[in-house]
């Protein structure tokens, strides 16, 4: 029977649930040109002019490649049981291909110590968006043989670090990886063509798919393999069959183009028909799919906002709000026809609606889609002008209004028997935000970007307590 969510009831979570926070290497690590460290596309794309905010750059970052050990020691101190982190590609091979470099393999060992020591769960990222730039200069992820390259990669990762992490993500992300680095060219590598952002895509399903078997080969069977998808709430603006299509292949291209081969073993045939116009699909070969339909352990979720779509009248087409940042490219391939509308309601600082009903309708959709595979929110969390107080303290109510809110929505699918483990509120502390360079914090800790310093905001009180207790705070 699912329990009444009584507003008045303690919103009490399963005792083993996760309480973590998320960071990637690039936001974070800074220390780009250390112990054998080469650019990545990120390096590239920030270090080119008029790619991100006032040009900012991951050359510092928040300094976490020297500061790590403090990181972990205010993380244990937040009562935080779990710590999701990206491995830099190019700290640990730093060409993408051929042997690893032990040095920068040595670091995330150290990090992994450092968390296991303070009885803190690891969850690692393999790829979340910083790709050697020698692998785009080959081509990137758009080239087939990119794929092999991940998977050795993968293994490479495996083998180091396998005995002591046992929660694995592949990738973070793939719809911004193909369609915002290949489509709109908002993120690195900033390329727009939209037949490269659908092959890139497809790259991606079969390097999943290599990389899930290259670690189940490389380590202890006990670990869980996991994908980490931004699928989309997209919902229809009405009830029209126009909008209603029109929210059918916004759905395809940023959901069923990787649920599909991952988790079904087929591309939807409506994908195929409404890129028609884009690409033939020739360089899908014969059992890519069943390769990147591996068994999973559990699935990753990444949500903030939902998507509101509607059919666009001939005249009517963009501008696009749809949440992807600023580009006259179009990261949707095929779909010049759909017209983004901006959901109603509050805005986080990034101007993107906050619904936690849409992170409830996510959990449900995997539940029945994906049945029997557990389920984390791999991300979670708001952008907000965060300021700190003449007190030395930063108050930031919003923050903790939103995480209150989502994370009743995770209760209420768990009542209803969704199989949700954990949570990773994004992110651990305020960091490089892509584009949008340091403007935009994430954090529930602050940085002052002028001394590195480190201070909790009182969200990340308020998430300790929660993290502490199993319960949510008034
Ligand atoms: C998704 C990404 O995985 C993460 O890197 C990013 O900072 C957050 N969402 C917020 O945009």
């Amino acid at each position: 029977m699912p329990e009444p969510m009584n507003p008045a009831t303690p919103v009490t979570f399963p005792p083993a649930f996760l309480w973590g926070a998320a960071t990637s290497a690039y936001q974070i690590e800074g220390a780009v040109r250390e112990d054998g460290r080469t650019p990545s596309i990120w390096d590239t794309f920030s270090h080119t002019p008029g790619k991100t905010a006032g040009g900012e750059t991951g050359d510092i970052a928040v300094d976490h490649y020297h500061r790590y050990r403090d990181d972990v020691a205010m993380m244990a101190d937040l009562g935080l049981n779990s710590y999701r982190f990206s491995i830099s590609w190019s700290r640990v091979q730093p060409t993408g291909r051929g042997p690893a470099i032990q040095r920068g393999l040595d670091f995330y060992r150290r990090l992994v110590d450092e968390l296991l020591e303070k009885g803190i769960k690891p969850a690692v990222t393999l790829y979340h968006w910083d790709l050697p730039q020698e692998l785009e200069d080959a081509g990137g992820w758009p080239e087939r043989d990119i794929v092999h390259r991940f998977a050795e990669y993968a293994r490479i990762v495996g083998e180091a670090l396998g005995d002591r992490v046992e929660q694995w993500i592949t990738l973070n992300e793939p719809w911004c990886t193909a369609f915002l680095g290949y489509g709109s060219g908002v993120h690195a590598p900033g390329r727009t063509d939209p037949v490269a952002s659908l092959r890139a895509a497809h790259h991606l399903n079969v390097a999943h798919g290599l990389g899930v078997a290259a670690l189940r080969s490389a380590m202890p069977a006990r670990n869980s393999i996991a994908v980490s998808l931004n699928s989309s709430v997209v919902r229809p603006i009405t009830n029209s069959p126009e909008d209603v299509a029109a929210a059918k292949r916004i759905d395809d291209l940023a959901n069923g183009v990787f649920h599909g081969p991952m988790l079904h073993g087929a591309y939807p045939e409506s994908l195929f028909a409404a890129t028609a116009s884009v690409t033939d699909w020739s360089f899908v070969q014969d059992g890519d799919v069943a390769t990147a339909n591996q068994p999973l352990d559990a699935l990753g979720l990444n949500y903030y906002t939902p998507t509101l779509v509607g059919a666009a009248d001939a005249d009517l087409k963009g501008p696009r709000a749809d949440g992807h940042g600023a580009s006259e490219h179009s990261p949707w391939p095929g779909a010049d026809d759909v017209l983004f509308h901006q959901t109603p309601g509050e805005r986080t600082e990034m101007g993107w609606t906050i619904d936690p009903t849409g992170l409830h309708e996510l959990i449900m959709r995997y539940a029945r889609e994906a049945p029997g595979l557990p389920m984390y929110v791999t991300e979670n969390g708001a952008a907000y002008d965060d300021k700190m107080d003449s007190d030395g303290r930063v108050h930031d109510p919003e923050r903790i209004a939103y995480l209150h809110g989502h994370l009743r929505a995770v209760r209420r699918a768990i009542a209803e028997g969704a199989d949700v483990r954990g949570y990773y509120l994004w992110s651990l502390m305020d960091n490089f935000e892509w584009a949008y360079g340091y403007g935009k914090r994430f954090g529930a800790v602050y940085v002052d970007y002028a001394t590195l310093a480190r201070t909790p905001k009182s969200s990340a009180y308020w998430y300790a307590q929660a993290a502490r207790t199993g319960a949510l705070p008034p």
